[in-house]
């Protein structure tokens, strides 16, 4: 087995303690030091939590914020085989208006600002629908925008109507603090052998997340409508992160973030407000993931 095909191992912690792994937040804490949330999950409301954790404490933040779909209420079913569309219906990603919607990304960005060290990045994912809301809010904070990385699906949902294109990208906006950050990571020959051309582009082909690593619920369904591929927070630590640099997720979903930043030997600290995520995410520290540091899209073996 070569090198870095080795399972990797929690070697700080008891992931299999729920007890030790989980910190519920409680409105009477009211501060948290590094050493209390290292490579711990909080459950609990990001607004809060960010508040308790003291400021430039991380190296990297990523995050994957409801997307507000704006999507219909009703079943949305493919056109000739009528079989329902599984989207993203989930009440975490409905919001009023747009200006609540806005609303909660500015305070999320603010928040997370506060806690970047002057030399951290941060990564925002999403679609259409939200990315370029959340650019401008980015830009009106001061963050200083350093690439949009174009993330193009390789097995992207159909259009079934066939009314406009298939959507089949997500983008990442790549961040530093303000325009006078200095020193932050970039491992360009890493990005060189992930990004398309020789150059190293900014633009990844990856399928999304399917098969043995889809988590699934008690009745074979998606645990979670949005778990991210495990290859895309590859490409992001490796990026943007050293060994041993402390990595946020303030909204964790299933703890892709932490999970893949485990096995690349980063720290982490993940937020998530749902139980039932939270403990999705116990249970999946349960197995250590196995990674290829290889540039392949790799089938990650998560057993
Ligand atoms: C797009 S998903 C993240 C998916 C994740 N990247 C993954 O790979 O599974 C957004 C998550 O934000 C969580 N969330 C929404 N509001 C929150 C809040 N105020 N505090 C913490 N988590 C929140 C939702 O429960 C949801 O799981």
């Amino acid at each position: 087995m070569k090198e870095a095909e080795k399972q990797s191992k929690p070697e700080k912690e008891d992931f299999n303690d729920k007890t030790t792994f989980i910190i519920e937040d409680k409105k009477e804490k009211q501060s948290y030091s590094l050493d209390e949330v290292r490579n711990k999950v909080i459950l609990g409301d990001a607004f809060e939590v960010l508040q308790k954790l003291e400021e430039k404490c991380m190296d990297m933040v990523f995050i994957d914020p409801p997307y507000f779909l704006q999507l219909p209420n009703k079943e949305l079913k493919r056109w000739k085989v009528k079989t329902v569309v599984e989207g993203v219906d989930d009440t975490w990603d409905k919001f009023p208006s747009f200006q609540e919607y806005d609303n909660f990304v500015e305070r999320l960005l603010r928040e997370v600002k506060r806690v970047m060290k002057p030399n951290a990045t941060l990564w925002v994912i999403a679609t259409y629908h939200s990315i370029f809301r959340i650019g401008k809010i980015m830009q009106d904070l001061g963050y200083w925008i350093l690439n949009d990385v174009i993330w193009v699906k390789s097995n992207p949902m159909p259009n079934w109507l066939g009314v406009r294109f298939t959507n089949a990208t997500e983008t990442l906006i790549w961040a530093v603090r303000d325009r006078n950050a200095k020193k932050y990571t970039f491992n360009r020959e890493y990005a060189k052998s992930v990004g398309i051309g020789k150059v190293g582009a900014n633009v990844w082909v990856l399928p999304l997340c399917w098969g043995k690593e889809r988590l699934k619920d008690e009745n074979g369904k998606k645990l979670h409508s949005t778990q991210k591929p495990i290859e895309l927070l590859k490409r992001v630590l490796l990026t943007s992160t050293k060994e041993g640099d402390l990595v946020l997720d303030p909204v964790a979903g299933t703890g892709t973030t932490g999970y893949v930043a485990q096995a690349l030997k980063r720290d982490f600290i993940m937020i998530e407000i749902n139980p039932k995520y939270a403990n999705a995410i116990i249970h999946r520290f349960k197995k250590p993931l196995r990674i290829n540091r290889d540039t392949s899209i790799s089938r990650h073996n998560v057993e």
